[in-house]
């Protein structure tokens, strides 16, 4: 019994594995294993023999049992080691630079706007990409026969034959939100609605899809004084320069009055746009006080309430800041353009971490 002892209790240290083990444990106490034989011999035993063998038996197959069970859970122990080991990462190491990906040049500057409007008080608001007639045009007193819709190449979707609802369009413009926006909260509001719009058009400048951001700040004493101010301090943050000037010009939307187009001093000096210096003037956006009939078409009421409104192309400010020269380019998806003018993932525009760094 000491030898069978000591021969399974060196041979269970020197397993490599566990089909190892199960093999030691057939051997040792399978049916027709070595202990096994050796218990079915305590029959033929004398009564005398049978008490000291039969316990001794006993305790050396629990020895071996025990010594199976520990040797196994040290080796899945091994296993599992040397798995943790080989398949270890390291998270914090940087990612490879070649396969890098870049912020598209839309989602910084819209981050910048986000970034810069947020720090006045305004809150983000998102609207619908396929919009009715109703919110892109007439809520936005722009009727059936209004000249404004021909201006705007819209796309519209199909109805069937027979559907006389006038179609859905892809909206030509933010201002929709603005009517969404004052439906779902009332006043007093200010949002800024930064998103996709579209409309036919293709060149240099133009494309068929392309994005605005909306804003709109509606209170019972806000006037177009309050737009001058918001509307310069986005300028110098946006631009990141300590002076600006602007010009408001008169103009004409449908969905303000007074309306006015804004532009800003700039000059173009050896090809390069300077923001904030120079003779020559450049319009970026149109805006205005919000027309009564605007604020009635959203269940605010005109006699109560007042505000401005904005309407600004991202894409264009973008290339002005940005200098990239074709508006087409942005989408485009040419790899070696978005590593050119992409940004780096991990930066993310505030004001006081810096917008553009
Ligand atoms: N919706 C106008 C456009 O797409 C831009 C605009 C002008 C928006 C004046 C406004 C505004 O909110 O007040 O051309």
């Amino acid at each position: 019994m000491d030898d069978l002892k000591a021969k399974y209790l060196s041979l269970i240290a020197a397993a490599g594995d566990e089909a190892a083990i199960e093999d030691l444990r057939i051997t040792a106490l399978g049916k027709k294993g070595e202990i096994s034989l050796q218990m079915r011999e305590l029959g033929k035993m004398s009564p005398e023999e049978r008490q000291t063998a039969g316990p001794a038996l006993n305790a050396l197959k629990d020895e071996i049992n025990s010594a199976l069970a520990a040797k196994k859970a040290a080796l899945g122990d091994a296993a599992l080691d040397a798995r943790l080991r080989g398949e270890w990462l390291d998270v914090t190491l940087p990612s490879r630079p070649r396969r890098q990906g870049t912020i598209h040049p839309i989602s910084q500057v819209t981050e910048e706007v986000t970034a810069i409007f947020a720090d006045m008080g305004f809150s983000v608001a998102e609207g619908p990409q396929i919009e009715s007639d109703w919110y892109n045009f007439d809520a936005l007193n722009i009727p059936g026969h209004h000249p404004a819709r021909a201006e705007m190449d819209t796309f519209y979707t199909h109805r069937s034959a027979g559907d006389n609802r006038p179609p859905h369009v892809l909206r030509t413009h933010t201002s929709p939100v603005q009517i969404r926006s004052m439906e779902a909260t009332g006043a007093s509001t200010r949002i800024i609605c930064p998103g996709r719009v579209y409309r036919a058009d293709y060149d240099q400048t133009h494309t068929p899809m392309f994005h605005q951001v909306e804003g709109l700040a509606i209170d019972k004493d806000i006037s177009m004084a309050n737009l001058k101010w918001v509307l310069e301090e986005f300028v110098k943050s946006y631009f990141e320069v300590d002076h600006v000037d602007i010009r408001f010009r008169a103009s004409h939307f449908p969905f303000t009055e007074p309306s006015a187009e804004v532009d800003i001093r700039c000059s173009w000096e050896g090809g390069t746009l300077k923001v904030g210096e120079g003779d020559d003037w450049l319009e970026i956006l149109g805006s205005g006080m919000v027309h009564p009939k605007v604020l009635q078409a959203a269940g605010v009421d005109p006699t109560q309430w007042q505000g401005f409104a904005f309407g600004m192309g991202i894409d264009r400010i973008a290339m002005l800041k940005y200098g990239i020269p074709d508006l087409r380019a942005f989408f485009d998806s040419d790899l070696r353009w978005l590593r050119h003018y992409g940004f780096a993932a991990l930066d993310v525009p505030t004001l006081h971490g810096g917008l553009s760094r």
